[in-house]
């Protein structure tokens, strides 16, 4: 368990500078992980090192594969192949990250082996039903703590059978974890999503070489991947993480006077939710220098500050911003006018019920919030909001990200509980933040 470390977040300078923030963690995890299931040597530049996705650079060091850290940020795969993996010989523990218990349940559920994944508290308290039921229909035997919870022993068959799956709810995370058990499974695997959510599996299973068609339905797809390929080793280059830009570009739109600049942002049209409401709130926001590096689009991101207001964001837009909503309703409590955020059911289910946290961080801070259903309304302040309220982050990296940033330009600060958490995604934020002019003591 790690100490709790409290901070808190004063009014900041204007915030001035231009700055990279590191790799994209879903991109990252997957790099990992499909460059373990690949004959020969894969070099991943630009990997998020935060504690997240070093447990799954661990998880599949135990499964076989040889991770070697060549330089900051720069790593070194060689694969074992699909089916390859080796029985790892103790408990998986993937921290506080659901992406990684999640997909690597895939990967698991299709190959021989005995495994158990086990989590933080935060991560056993999180629903693994939701890819214990689908990956079942392989074969595979799962037993878990009531509720579907972790620690979670998966016992793979000999022979997987494809699956065919249409997803319940809007995850990434589930359709990914059924595309990479069919990987070992002979046939074709069928995943339905009534809503498109991000495809950073899709896209870099075939950049491994694996034979994968998307047809488009509506606001959703349906993808197939075709079993047993042989992933070849491929080189990638993450671009960085839209989902942490978040922060700062945020932090820039509402402390006066700032003008902040992201390079390398991944600006993949299904992570990007966030960037579009906030042009609609009226934000100040410039891509630069677009361009296509390893599959993914990127650009670089200028936030100026300025006044915001209100937005009414659609349900279908959820699953492109769905970690950045807290962030988002910290813009709207600056905003003119009352904010709707539709479609949050799936905040409750993240590393904490990050719906009653945001609204708890916002309501703590002088600003009215509450919760309709599925839906978070903000009540914007039309300029700063009081502050002086204590925010508790219940282990949650992005509502401590989001505490720190409402804190830089409130009226008085904001006491956040523990930022221990943000390792998880975004190493050296606190200094980065304070580089451009933040205040956290
Ligand atoms: C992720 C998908 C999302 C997101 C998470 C990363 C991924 O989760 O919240 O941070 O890498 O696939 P869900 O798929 O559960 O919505």
């Amino acid at each position: 368990m790690t100490t709790p470390r409290p901070l808190t977040s004063h009014h900041a300078a204007p915030l001035r500078g231009t700055i990279t923030v590191p790799g994209d963690k879903s991109i990252s995890h997957r790099a990992l992980m499909l460059a373990a299931l690949a004959i020969g040597q894969t070099r991943i530049i630009g990997l998020l090192e935060g504690e997240d996705v070093l447990r799954t650079a661990a998880a599949m060091r135990a499964l076989g594969a040889q991770v070697t850290r060549l330089s900051p940020d720069e790593w070194l795969v060689s694969g074992a192949g699909i089916g390859g993996l080796a029985e790892p010989d103790d408990v998986l523990d993937m921290g506080n990250s659901g992406t990684a218990a999640r997909l690597l349940a895939g990967i698991l559920a299709s190959h021989p082996i005995f495994s158990v994944l086990t989590g933080d508290a935060s991560l056993r308290r999180r629903p693994m039903s939701r890819v214990i039921d689908p990956l079942s229909e392989c074969g595979a035997h799962f037993v878990a703590r009531a509720g579907g919870r972790l620690p979670l022993a998966i016992s793979g068959p000999v022979h997987a059978l494809p699956l065919a799956y249409r997803l319940p709810v809007a995850s990434a995370q589930v359709k990914s974890a059924v595309l990479l058990a069919g990987l070992n499974a002979r046939g074709i695997t069928r995943v339905e999503e009534p809503v498109a959510t991000r495809d950073h599996t899709e896209n870099m299973l075939r950049h491994f070489g694996a034979e994968v068609i998307v047809e488009f339905e509506g606001a959703g797809r349906v993808i197939t991947l075709q079993g047993q390929p042989e992933l070849i080793a491929a080189d990638i280059k993450i671009p960085a993480d839209p989902s942490s830009a978040a922060f700062p570009i945020v932090a820039a739109l509402l402390v006066e006077g700032s003008q902040v600049t992201v390079q390398g942002v991944g600006l993949n049209p299904l992570r990007t939710g966030l960037f579009s409401m906030m042009k609609e709130m009226g934000a100040n926001l410039t891509v630069t220098n677009e361009r296509i590096e390893g599959g993914e689009k990127l650009g670089d991101v200028t936030a100026e500050a300025g006044p915001l207001t209100a937005i009414d964001t659609p349900p279908e837009i959820a699953p492109s911003m769905i970690d950045e909503f807290p962030v988002l309703a910290v813009a709207c409590a600056f905003a003119t006018g009352t904010s709707r955020l539709r479609h949050l059911g799936e905040l409750r289910v993240k590393e904490s019920d990050r719906l009653a946290g945001t609204a708890a961080l916002l309501a703590a801070n002088g600003v009215h919030a509450e919760i309709e259903g599925d839906d978070l309304i903000v009540h914007g302040r039309s300029g700063p909001p009081p502050g002086d309220g204590q925010v508790t982050t219940c282990m949650d990296h992005r509502l401590a990200m989001s505490a720190l940033v409402l804190g830089s330009a409130t009226l008085a600060p904001v006491h956040v509980d523990d930022v221990s958490f943000i390792d998880t995604s975004f190493p050296g934020f606190i200094e980065l933040m304070a580089g451009l002019g933040c205040s956290f003591a």
